[in-house]
């Protein structure tokens, strides 16, 4: 199998990729370097952080199948990949697990106002008596978008003892009833904003959502409470956002994992405020997650090169 391995995956999986089959790697490349060495081959395995655009699929002839190494699929030509009849498998479940954890490290570190404590404390300044949080436990958080890591982080959040609202793209009574059963209170988006101490964003980026958390909807939330994006970048509107906790009127703080512009020498329009945590899109980020996706990347590449190597 020829593959080009488009993103960095976990360490052994590429070792076996390499054993087994003709791999290319080339981790985040730009488009023209991605025509260039998709051009002879016949899968590509990618994560985010790098745009598989049609054009680049379009320059592959042979290219039968993609794997998306996690959840998102914004950075890829779906209708192109649907229209060819390109193969797409996609490993979401490991990587959903470590983002709903940092979704509540994210909370945490914004609601015991850790990073403000640690840099304190390293230059010398003990502020025990300033450094008074808040609980998570029994406040409401509200999820825009019940999906897989949404519906995790819920859950979660219902076992911390959290009230726990939640909306989705399409609500019906059969799924209201069942997250009724897990604890968590179907609504919709406006109320979800309304009543939570701290909204959490798990939604994907398409249309329907690109700027969802803009300036109107930052309004609508709660004064003193917590917004965390774990999502996508361009579904908050960063600049409105920034704009909000400036004032210091209004929301308490942020947490993003997700930016609306990735990558080295990029600055988050974000980054002045104190009252405000980021991190590098590393939300699907532990050894763990990514050695469960390297294990499954090498089934799925091991499967279909035995299913093409049958039929031939
Ligand atoms: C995902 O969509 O699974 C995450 O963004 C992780 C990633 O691909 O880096």
């Amino acid at each position: 199998m020829k593959l080009l391995i488009a993103s960095p995956i976990d360490p052994d999986a590429l070792r076996e990729l390499h054993e087994r089959h003709d791999v290319v790697t080339a981790f985040g490349a730009p488009e023209a370097q991605l025509l260039e060495l998709a051009a002879d081959r016949d899968g590509i395995v990618f994560r985010s952080g790098v745009e598989i655009s049609r054009a680049v699929m379009e320059n592959a002839p042979n290219l039968r199948w993609l794997i998306r190494a996690g959840s998102g699929l914004d950075n890829l030509d779906l209708a192109y990949v649907e229209q060819r009849g390109i193969q797409l498998r996609r490993i979401a479940g490991p990587g959903a697990r470590a983002v709903a954890e940092l979704a509540f490290g994210l909370m945490l570190t914004l609601s015991r106002r850790i990073l403000v404590a640690d840099s304190l404390l390293r230059q010398g300044r003990w502020a025990k008596s300033e450094m008074i949080g808040r609980l998570l436990c029994g406040k409401t958080i509200g999820i825009v978008g019940l999906g897989n890591i949404g519906t995790r982080v819920a859950k979660m959040a219902a076992a911390w003892d959290m009230t726990v609202v939640g909306c989705v793209a399409h609500p019906s009574s059969p799924r209201s009833e069942a997250f009724a059963d897990a604890g968590i209170e179907l609504t919709d988006l406006n109320a979800v904003l309304s009543v939570a101490d701290f909204v959490s964003v798990h939604v994907p980026l398409n249309d329907a959502t690109r700027n969802l958390i803009d300036a109107a909807a930052i309004a609508r939330m709660k004064a003193g409470a917590f917004l965390v994006n774990l999502a996508r970048g361009g579904v908050v509107d960063e600049v409105a956002l920034a704009r909000d906790l400036a004032s210091g009127e209004h929301l308490a703080g942020a947490g993003l994992d997700v930016h609306a512009s990735e990558g080295n020498g990029l600055i988050s329009p974000l980054a002045g405020l104190q009252n405000v945590v980021l991190t590098p899109h590393i939300g699907a980020s532990t050894v763990d997650s990514q050695r469960q996706i390297g294990e499954e990347i090498v089934r799925i590449v091991n499967e279909v090169s035995q299913n093409l190597a049958a039929r031939s």
